[in-house]
């Protein structure tokens, strides 16, 4: 498999062999870090990450990884360079990729970072855009398969905000890879149907399925994976949150949900994640409307069904194995 010089820009540009390479290389990556093994293979390079949004799993999987490999970094904020402002993402690009070996992007709109890929002579990486966050899916896909031994067949169900970045790569990734998967959330947020007629198709390639389903008691029947992300996403405007709440407070993982699925299915969150009150949103929020839990009650998150701390580790893993498959030569 080479994937070197490749953008990873959302994983419906990705066959299903080369998701499956990715994953199997970040186990390779997971292991040789806990054996304490030196995995210095990029020694002399240098890669970029540029953040519109902020971001703790991302940057620290891009900053930590690259420097496992034994890359310098440079981490670029929202307000640290003259991108957008006095430079266009086209300048901005080409000026990098003379400099760095690999450019990582989160941001706002997909094209963006489509548009920094084709100015860019290095591999670019969505960190997330509002479209898509694929980066994130390779994470998941490998907690699943750590979890289950298995991909193909499993049936993972999405509840909540179903055409955000994490619900849509989610639709993306288990219709590449042969799982089921079901969206589940209000008719007002379900995906794009170009999008999940897309999905649909890959879907009957790989053996899978795509459900949209508005009924939670359903979609959880019998499932392996419950799924879900914060009810709104960065960037949007907060005054949808009384909106939010009212559309998906239906859809909370709770342990009624957890009770309908297979006996050992496990709950996966990208996070950050509003399961208390620990953080001021929260408290903003618990002031306002009265509540003290959002997309997932603290006793789901809390446990042991709860693998998303593996799930968050294994960003590293992950992010270090596309940083290395697409930098080497
Ligand atoms: N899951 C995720 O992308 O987290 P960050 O926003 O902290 O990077
Ligand atoms: N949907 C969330 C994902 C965060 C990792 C957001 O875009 O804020």
């Amino acid at each position: 498999m080479n994937l070197s010089g490749r953008d990873l820009l959302k994983l419906l540009d990705y066959s299903k062999s080369e998701i499956l390479y990715l994953i199997a290389l970040a186990e390779e990556l997971k292991k040789m870090k806990k054996e304490g093994k030196d995995h210095r293979y990029l020694a002399g390079k240098n890669v970029v990450l540029l953040f519109e949004k902020d971001s703790t799993r991302t940057r620290c999987a891009f900053e930590v990884g690259a420097m496992d490999l034994g890359m310098g970094v440079t981490y670029l904020g929202p307000t640290g360079s003259q991108m957008g402002k006095k430079e266009s993402i086209a300048d901005t690009a080409r000026v990098l990729a003379r400099m760095y070996d690999g450019i990582e992007y989160r941001g706002f709109r997909q094209d963006l970072v489509e548009e920094l890929a084709e100015y860019s002579s290095v591999p670019v990486w969505n960190g997330l855009t509002d479209e898509f966050h694929p980066t994130q899916m390779l994470a998941d896909m490998m907690t699943v398969k750590e979890h289950f031994g298995e991909l193909e067949g499993k049936k993972l169900v999405f509840f909540g905000d179903a055409r955000n970045n994490v619900a849509n790569s989610l639709m993306v990734v288990c219709s590449k890879l042969g799982l089921h998967f079901v969206c589940c959330g209000p008719k007002e947020l379900f995906p794009k149907e170009s999008l999940v007629s897309t999905c649909m198709e890959l879907a009957k390639e790989s053996g899978g399925s795509i459900t949209l389903t508005e009924d939670p008691m359903v979609a959880a029947k019998d499932a392996d994976v419950l799924y879900t992300d914060v009810w709104v996403s960065m960037g949007e405007d907060p005054s949808i949150w009384e909106e939010r709440i009212h559309l998906l407070k239906p859809y909370q993982v709770n342990s009624t949900l957890m009770n309908l699925a297979h006996e050992d299915a496990i709950f996966l969150h990208c996070l950050p994640s509003f399961h208390d009150t620990n953080t001021t949103i929260g408290k903003d929020i618990e002031n306002r409307f009265g509540l003290k839990e959002m997309e997932v009650t603290n006793e789901v998150f809390e446990s042991s069904k709860s693998k998303v701390m593996d799930e968050a580790e294994n960003r590293l893993h992950t992010i270090k194995a596309v940083m290395y498959a697409t930098i080497k030569s």
